[in-house]
């Protein structure tokens, strides 16, 4: 009977709830608004012809690196930063690598490593999810092939200092370090210009967050030419689709929509960070476009909170199956309305479940 390979039969499933998505979407970090006008128009102007070709990749990868300021070698664009992480994986790992992540974080991490057959080694985030970077460079031994770092982290919203980063990628040489940027925008901190002295260091960025461009799946992978050779064998020369590479030089053409989004959501992250210490519920500070909140000390409580809302119209997830984060809801902010919207509805949701009792408006 044909079994798929041992490494695959024992992976854990991720579904994320993806269905019955309707009312105001809060739930998964997307923009609340979508794309730059000049994207949908860009996208009018598609005919047959545009879609009867095999996507050419290179023409924009060369603009995208141009954007970025840097080379076209140093780059790949990747179906969302998902395949990123997975070509990372499927070019460094064997079966019996080991790959460290620290947990809470993004769970594609660990299904991409655990289905080549490498072990992945969880550690624990420090005191408020802080970055544990000497427990990372102590437990590096000569396994470790594979070190993903979301920064800000997800579900946290917490970063690590560039430094820190930097120590990481060069206790490793042997290993791929994946400085993963998806909230780079929110944030407004990178490692793509220090790159050069660490050939071992990769940076991602996506299209998903603060572009609005989640359902065109592309992101970006940088890193040393020389190890971006070896990816490009990996990943399919068609990976990202023609509709995506036709609209990727007008989505970064439009810096002056994207500038204007991230201020709103910082506004938004502000106004939800009052309005969470006003009504005394725990929560961590976010440099990304979501903030994660303790909105009780069980599972139940979190539950109930995401129901509550729910009834609302506003979706926000449930994140109390990540380790460290039981009872704890993450939030996605957008623009002012949506966040008088989402202020309003945890007002009553906290008056409901009878969390407290402060004044929640700001
Ligand atoms: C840290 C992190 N990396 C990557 C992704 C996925 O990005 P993409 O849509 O580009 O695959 C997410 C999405 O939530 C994320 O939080």
């Amino acid at each position: 009977m044909l079994k798929p390979r041992e490494a695959v039969r024992t992976l854990p499933s991720y579904h994320p709830p993806l269905a019955g998505r309707d009312g105001l979407r809060l739930d998964f970090n997307e923009s609340t608004v979508g794309c730059s006008p000049s994207v949908l128009e860009r996208l009018r102007t598609l005919d047959r012809e545009d879609l009867a070709r095999y996507p050419e990749r290179g023409p924009v990868e060369a603009r995208v690196a141009s954007f970025l300021g840097i080379q076209s070698e140093e780059l790949l664009l990747t179906n969302g930063v998902d395949e990123a992480i997975h070509i990372l994986c499927e070019s460094y790992l064997d079966s019996g690598d080991e790959a460290l992540i620290v947990v809470p974080t993004y769970s594609m991490y660990q299904i991409y490593v655990m289905a080549t057959g490498a072990e992945v080694i969880s550690l624990s985030a420090g005191p408020d999810f802080s970055f544990p970077t000497d427990e990372v460079r102590m437990r590096i031994s000569p396994r470790t092939r594979f070190i993903a770092i979301a920064n800000p982290n997800n579900p946290t919203g917490t970063v690590a200092a560039r430094d820190d980063l930097l120590q990481i990628a060069q206790s490793a040489p042997d290993a791929a370090v994946l400085v993963d940027e998806a909230y780079f925008e929110f944030y407004g901190e990178t490692l793509l210009p220090d790159r050069g002295g660490f050939p071992n260091l990769f940076v991602s960025r996506t299209f998903s967050k603060a572009y609005g461009m989640a359902g065109l799946r592309v992101g970006v992978l940088a890193g040393d030419p020389g190890q971006m050779n070896a990816l490009r064998r990996v990943a399919s020369p068609y990976n990202v689709n023609a509709v995506a590479l036709a609209c990727l030089p007008a989505a970064i053409g439009d810096q002056a929509y994207i500038r204007e989004y991230v201020s709103e959501v910082r506004q938004s992250r502000a106004r939800l960070e009052r309005a969470l210490v006003a009504a005394g519920i725990p929560f961590w500070r976010s440099q990304a476009n979501f903030v994660l909140a303790r909105v009780g000390t069980a599972e139940a409580a979190s539950a109930a909170f995401v129901n509550c809302m729910h009834r609302r119209g506003i979706l926000v997830r449930d994140r109390s199956s990540d380790q460290g984060c039981t009872g704890c809801v993450r939030i996605t902010l957008g623009l002012r309305e949506h966040t008088d919207r989402l202020l309003t509805a945890l007002q009553e949701t906290l008056e409901e479940l009878g969390i407290a009792q402060a004044v929640v408006r700001s």
